[in-house]
């Protein structure tokens, strides 16, 4: 158990008016006591070898800040593994939005935002909330805006969802929950506000680690088939680097903040947890806020940003995927499935699989490896480069990716496609097999799924173009093609780029798969080197992050999407979507050199909103009170007596319906402690 838990029963399926919260208090449990176990770090064979730097870098204005987006934590369907069984039941670790703001010193309007939420993507409901509430703080914050502010998300797979803007994602969470997005954007525009009133000058530095032991690729068949001279450019079939920016402000050198990022699945919580929380980054974040806590070098209110990176085929499931159907028998390598053909038995073991204890031990592993390297990297700063050249800018437009041309490097014209699904969406993956079990709501049987029930008869064949367009995949789910009663999933993409000084950050709506974000990453360092983007003599840095700004499934490269995994099938605009993109990107790159000033390309197509329009069969909160005689909060069962250090206190109590009243930034259960005759909270 990686936190003192706060678990909030839940009765029998259909909500139960009184909640008995049982509260278990682990005694003296520190979270904060591991320790970096690396020595020095290097650079991966992965990333370019950047040219140290003796001198300090540029001076910029830097800010950080963090807000919570912990939204109703019991009877929302969870955003992920889009299982319509995984409904919360509690929470184990309030989620956050932490916000990154960088600006130029003496240009109040070259500023930009990088947002890290704890979900499972960003979002183009959740951004446009965004947008709106920044926009509302004032003309104090007028420089922010749609170009300027990236909504990354981490990738969880175990926060509350229904926050979606399109119909697809919105089909296991019964619909759009107001409750739940608002939560998320409330918290991120206040992590927002905080970054802002925090800016100050100061310095930023880079640096990137290796982390052995945190990632596997899940699709090692796919990623096969990228030409074996790519393949033996790098080490291994993902990226083991993890790459680190440090925030140090100039007043007193201390640090305020780091922002990494490292790929890796947020699945280590398995599909069959109901308790909210952050996954395996939410575990490496919080850890490393800890591990600053008291710390001369560090300032209060220390951010620590775990970003995610070229995610698509990893899984944090280290010891590989078997079929639990008593074979003890290792899933096919090609296709991930047990020896009855299907792939449902299949699935990936955590480094603590055996504690079967819903993936919590294995999440906290995962996190704490993470944590690790970061800190001790942290702790090397003569490994870090320092960032220099005074430019921060940022580019952002909209591409609809509907039958959109372009021209490959070679020339020939290639084209993407209006999003589609393949058959190998259906299977899941070995971190969460199956999961497309809402089709059964097509039997019509009572527990069919009302949305589904409701929009599968808009289901039909894709038109030939889009059939054609697609190949070689078959297409399950013509998403793209489908737009009532609103659209299924989105066709238009952001298209944003992020820049200070040499360093470059790719702002992907996808997951990118490892092969499809090197081809990308390294695109870009060669141009941002060849068209004056980045200072003149200063190598390129480059990093990719996602899924962020809408959730677009994925993006593997043109040779995976030939064998047509999960990652492939669920590559939404067909065989070219990454060269689509790596062109998209490569496009705008002129708007970051320093002489663009802010320049903008036209903002091309407005994403549909369906915020207003969205289908919810969402139940409300409908009665809720403590038993007669009792009132809420008042103990049922009280802890006896004395305790040994390490033993575990019960207490039971009447609790309420967390929905009724979030807590945001504060708690639902809290663990006092008396000292003397005072009372402190411990
Ligand atoms: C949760 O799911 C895992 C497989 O992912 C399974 O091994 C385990 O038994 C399940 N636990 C419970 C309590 O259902
Ligand atoms: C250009 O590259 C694409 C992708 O590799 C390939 O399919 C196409 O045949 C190439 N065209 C020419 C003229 O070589």
């Amino acid at each position: 158990m990686s936190s003192p838990s706060r678990t909030y029963g839940r009765g029998p399926r259909g909500f139960t008016s009184l909640l008995l919260a049982i509260v278990t208090l682990l005694a003296f449990l520190q979270l904060g006591s591991a320790s970096p176990s690396r020595s020095s770090p290097r650079n991966p064979a992965d990333e370019p070898l950047h040219g140290r730097q003796t001198s300090t870098g540029d001076k910029y204005l830097v800010g950080v800040g963090k807000g919570d987006i912990t939204g109703p934590v019991v009877e929302i369907n969870f955003a992920g593994y889009a299982s319509t069984d995984q409904v919360g039941t509690g929470l184990r670790q309030r989620i956050f939005s932490r916000a990154f703001i960088v600006g130029e010193v003496g240009n109040p309007r070259a500023r930009f935002v990088y947002l890290v939420l704890d979900t499972q993507s960003g979002d183009t409901a959740l951004r446009n909330g965004i947008l709106e509430g920044v926009a509302a703080l004032g003309p104090a914050y007028s420089m922010y805006g749609r170009s300027n502010i990236a909504v990354t998300g981490t990738h969880s797979h175990s926060g509350p969802g229904a926050w979606f803007n399109y119909l697809l994602p919105q089909v296991t969470s019964l619909g759009f929950d107001k409750q739940s997005y608002q939560a998320v954007v409330d918290g991120a525009v206040l992590s927002i506000k905080r970054a802002h009133e925090s800016l100050q000058e100061g310095f930023l530095d880079f640096g990137t680690t290796t982390i052995p032991d945190a990632n596997l690729n899940r699709s090692p068949w796919a990623y096969l088939a990228n030409p074996a001279e790519e393949r033996a450019q790098y080490a291994d079939d993902v990226d083991k680097a993890l790459t680190l920016l440090r925030f140090k402000r100039a007043s007193d050198s201390k640090s305020i903040g780091v922002l990494t990022w490292f790929a890796v699945h947020g699945t280590s919580m398995l599909g069959n947890n109901t308790h909210v929380s952050g996954d395996n980054k939410g575990v490496a974040a919080i850890l490393f806020e800890k591990s600053v806590k008291g710390d001369p070098q560090a300032a209060e209110g220390f951010v620590a940003g775990f970003s995610q990176s070229t995610v698509g085929d990893t899984t944090p499931n280290v010891l590989g995927a078997y079929c639990d159907d008593g074979s003890g028998q290792m899933c096919s390598f090609e296709s991930s499935t047990c020896a009855d053909g299907k792939s449902q038995a299949c699935h990936g073991r955590g480094p603590a699989f055996q504690k079967l204890d819903l993936g919590v031990s294995s999440c906290f592993e995962i996190g704490r490896r993470q944590f690790a390297g970061a800190k001790a990297l942290y702790n090397t700063p003569a490994s870090l480069t320092p960032i220099v050249g005074a430019t921060v800018s940022s580019v952002h437009h909209y591409n609809d990716m509907s039958y959109h041309t372009f021209p490959l490097p070679n020339g020939t014209i290639a084209q993407t496609c209006p999003a589609a699904l393949g058959y190998s969406f259906a299977a899941g993956t070995s971190d969460g097999p199956g999961a497309f079990d809402f089709t059964q709501g097509d039997s019509g049987a009572p527990s069919a799924n009302p949305i589904w029930s409701l929009i599968s008869s808009l289901l039909r064949a894709p038109s030939p173009a889009q059939a054609a367009c697609q190949q070689p995949k078959p297409i399950l789910l013509d998403v793209g093609e489908l737009s009532a009663p609103y659209a299924w999933s989105p066709n238009i993409v952001d298209v944003q780029t992020l820049r200070v000084g040499q360093l470059l950050m790719i702002i992907s709506p996808s997951e990118a798969s490892t092969m499809a974000g090197r081809r990308w990453r390294t695109a870009v360092r060669d141009a941002a080197a060849s068209t004056g983007v980045t200072p003149p003599g200063v190598a390129p840095l480059v990093v990719l992050a996602g899924p962020a700004n809408t959730y677009a499934h994925y993006v593997v490269t043109p040779e995976e999407y030939d064998r047509q995994r999960y990652e492939g099938a669920s590559t939404l605009y067909g065989k070219w979507t990454l060269p689509g993109y790596v062109h998209l990107t490569l496009a705008s790159l002129k708007f970051l050199r320093p002489d663009a000033a802010g320049a903008q390309p036209p903002a091309g197509p407005t994403p549909p909103d369906n915020r207003a329009r969205s289908l919810s069969f969402i139940s409300r909160v409908l009665f809720d009170s403590a038993p007669a005689g009792k009132k809420f909060g008042q103990g049922t069962v009280s802890p006896a007596g004395e305790y040994a250090r390490g033993a575990v206190v019960s207490a039971t109590f009447v609790g309420a319906n967390p929905r009724n009243e979030l807590r945001l930034g504060g708690t639902f259960a809290a663990v006092e402690r008396r000292r003397g005759t005072g009372c402190g909270r411990g």
